[in-house]
C-alpha cells in the first residue's frame, strides 16, 4: 500500500511516516522543509520537495504514483501567531488543502486522514469535550481547522471523499530511544519551551512566560489534554485502515481525557529533569481557551484506539530524553 503524507518532514508528520514504514506501509513524504526537517525523513522513505501552493507539482505527484491514502499535516499550529496572522493561517491551513483535496479527486484517491484540532471547539461549554460538542473557534487557527471539515464533509457528499478528521488535544513527547522529537524553528509550545529553559541558551532556551495566571482554573493557568505523539501515530494508522476496510467518514477527539494546567506541566518537568524551570508570570496569550479536555471514547470504542503513554511525567520524559540530547534539534 502506497500513503502520501504531506509535511511528513514535521514534527507530527515524521512520526506517522516512522509508523506506517513499520506497519509494512511504503511512504512517500511531500513537504516544501519550509518548517520541517530532511532528517527526520527517514531513509526507507520516498522524499519530494514540494510545496501545496503549487498545483502542478501536485498534479505531478499523483499521477507519478498509485496512492491509496492521503494524510496531511503541512499546516502552521501556533494559534498566538493566527491571531497575528490571520491570512497565512487561511491561505496555508485552508486554501492548500483544498489544492491537495482537488489534485487527490483529479488523481482519483479518495481516502484522507486530516490533522484537526481541540481548536475548533472555543472556549469548551462543558468538558470533557465529546465529538459533538458544537464548534466555536476562538482563533483562526482553530477557524481553519473547522472550515476543512466543513469542505470534507462536502466533498465527501459530492465526490465520495472518505476522509477521517483527528482532532487532537495538545500533541507532545517524542520517540523513548530518543532519536526523534519536536524542533521547531520558532517553537511556542509549553512542553518544549519549559525543557529549553532548564538547558538554556545552547538549546535556544530562555525563561519561560507562563500565560496568565488569573483563569476560572483551580491554580489560574490554563489547562490542556497533552497527548504522546507516538499514540497520535497509533491513531492514524487505524484511521487510516478503518478507510481501507471501507469504513465511513468519521470524526474522532484525541486526548488522554486528564487536563494538567501550566503550573502542573512546569513542576513535572523539574520534576523529570531534576532542575527548576526559570519562569516568570506574563500577559494572557490571545486565543487561548482557560481549559481543554478530551472525550476520546469514541476512538477508543470505534477504531480500538488504546494509548501507551497516557502519564504526563512519562510524555515529558520522552521529551526531555530527546532535547537533552539533541539541544539543537534535527541540526548537525
Ligand atoms: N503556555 C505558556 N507559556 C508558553 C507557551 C505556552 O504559558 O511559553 C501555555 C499556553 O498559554 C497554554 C498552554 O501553555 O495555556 C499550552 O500551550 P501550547 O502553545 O503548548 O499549546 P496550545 O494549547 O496553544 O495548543 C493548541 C490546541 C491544540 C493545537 C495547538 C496548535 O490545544 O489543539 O494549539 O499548536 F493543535
Amino acid at each position: 500500500m502506497n500513503i502520501l503524507v504531506v509535511g511528513g518532514a514535521g514534527y507530527i508528520g515524521s512520526f506517522i511516516s516512522r509508523e506506517l514504514i513499520e506497519k509494512g506501509y511504503h511512504v512517500t513524504v511531500f513537504d516544501n522543509l519550509s518548517l520541517g526537517h530532511r532528517a527526520a525523513v527517514g531513509r526507507d522513505i520516498s522524499f519530494v520537495e514540494g510545496d501545496l501552493a503549487d498545483r502542478s507539482a501536485l498534479d505531478a505527484l499523483f499521477r507519478s504514483r498509485d496512492f491509496d491514502g492521503v494524510m496531511h499535516f503541512a499546516a502552521f499550529s501556533a494559534v498566538g501567531e493566527s491571531m497575528v496572522d490571520p491570512l497565512a493561517y487561511y491561505g496555508n491551513n485552508v486554501a492548500n488543502t483544498i489544492n491537495l483535496l482537488r489534485a487527490m479527486k483529479e488523481g482519483r484517491v479518495n481516502r484522507f486522514i486530516f490533522s484537526s484540532s481541540a481548536a475548533v471547539f472555543g472556549n469548551p461549554r462543558e468538558v470533557p469535550i465529546t465529538e459533538d460538542h458544537p464548534r466555536d473557534p476562538i482563533n483562526p487557527y482553530g477557524e481553519g481547522k473547522s472550515i476543512v471539515e466543513r469542505v470534507m464533509r462536502d466533498a465527501d457528499m459530492a465526490y465520495n471523499l472518505r476522509y477521517v478528521s483527528l482532532r487532537y488535544f495538545n500533541a507532545a513527547g517524542a520517540s523513548p530511544e530518543g532519536d526523534m522529537g519536536e524542533d521547531h524553528r520558532n517553537e511556542t509550545h509549553l512542553i518544549p519551551l519549559a525543557l529549553k529553559a532548564i538547558l538554556g541558551e545552547d538549546a535556544g532556551g530562555g525563561t519561560l512566560r507562563i500565560f496568565g495566571d488569573d483563569y476560572d482554573t483551580p491554580d489560574g493557568t490554563c489547562i490542556r489534554d497533552y497527548i504522546h505523539v507516538l499514540d497520535l501515530a497509533d491513531a492514524h494508522v487505524l484511521a487510516l485502515e478503518h478507510l481501507l476496510k471501507g469504513g465511513d467518514s468519521d470524526i474522532f477527539n484525541l486526548g488522554n481525557g486528564k487536563g494538567f494546567s501550566v503550573a502542573e506541566v512546569v513542576k513535572t518537568a523539574e520534576k523529570v529533569a531534576g532542575k527548576p524551570v526559570p519562569a516568570i508570570k506574563a500577559d494572557r496569550r490571545a486565543g487561548d481557551p482557560p481549559i481543554l479536555v478530551a472525550g476520546s471514547d469514541k476512538i477508543m470504542e470505534k477504531l480500538g484506539w488504546n494509548p501507551v503513554f497516557p502519564q504526563l511525567e512519562a510524555i515529558v520524559e520522552t521529551a526531555w530524553k530527546w532535547h537533552a540530547s539533541h539541544p539543537k534539534g534535527y541540526a548537525p
